[in-house]
């Protein structure tokens, strides 16, 4: 009698947490298929490309473009108090490698209407090592 009660129960919090998509894009954000490809070194020289307009602390001041720690698995445009073009505010996904890989390949084409002022980097193993890079830079170290 008691496994009837569990098994209903266990079922419904499983299918309610399938339909929220919560184990989707958790295991999205966490796919590092592109960044295992990538050179850390190169892609923090790579990186110099992005600097003039993003840190990638929390506490860092705030340059043209929003600061960049946490970005894996964070909503795009969802960076308290930053000024966001209408198109990222709308914009209604979480970053992952993949979509990051898009977006940095073609920033004009990826979100039409965004402000960001980068032509886009067009060499695939440029991403590759420059998301080698982000996914070390944007994790806060302990203090
Ligand atoms: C000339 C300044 C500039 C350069 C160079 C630039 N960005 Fe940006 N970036 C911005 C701005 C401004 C935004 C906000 C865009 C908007 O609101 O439409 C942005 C947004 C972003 C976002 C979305 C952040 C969020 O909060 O959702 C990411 C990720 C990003 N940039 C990564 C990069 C990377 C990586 C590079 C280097 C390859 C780069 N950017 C180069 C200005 C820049």
């Amino acid at each position: 009698m008691k496994f009837s009660v569990k098994i209903p129960a266990f079922v419904a919090i499983v299918s309610a947490s399938v339909l929220l998509g919560m184990p989707a894009a958790n295991a999205d954000a966490a796919d590092t298929s592109i960044s295992a490809g990538g050179d850390v070194t190169k892609g923090k020289r790579l990186f110099n490309r992005c600097k003039a307009c993003h840190n990638l602390t929390a506490t860092a001041r705030r340059r043209i473009g929003p600061n960049l720690d946490s970005l894996f698995g964070r909503e795009a445009g969802s960076r308290e108090g930053f000024k966001y073009s209408q198109a990222m505010k709308e914009a209604d996904f979480v970053w992952t490698e993949q979509n990051l890989d898009e977006w940095l390949a073609q920033p004009r084409t990826f979100l039409p209407g965004n402000k960001m002022a980068f032509a886009g980097l067009r060499n695939d193993q440029d991403r590759k090592d420059l998301m080698a890079y982000l996914r070390e830079a944007t994790v806060e170290a302990p203090e």
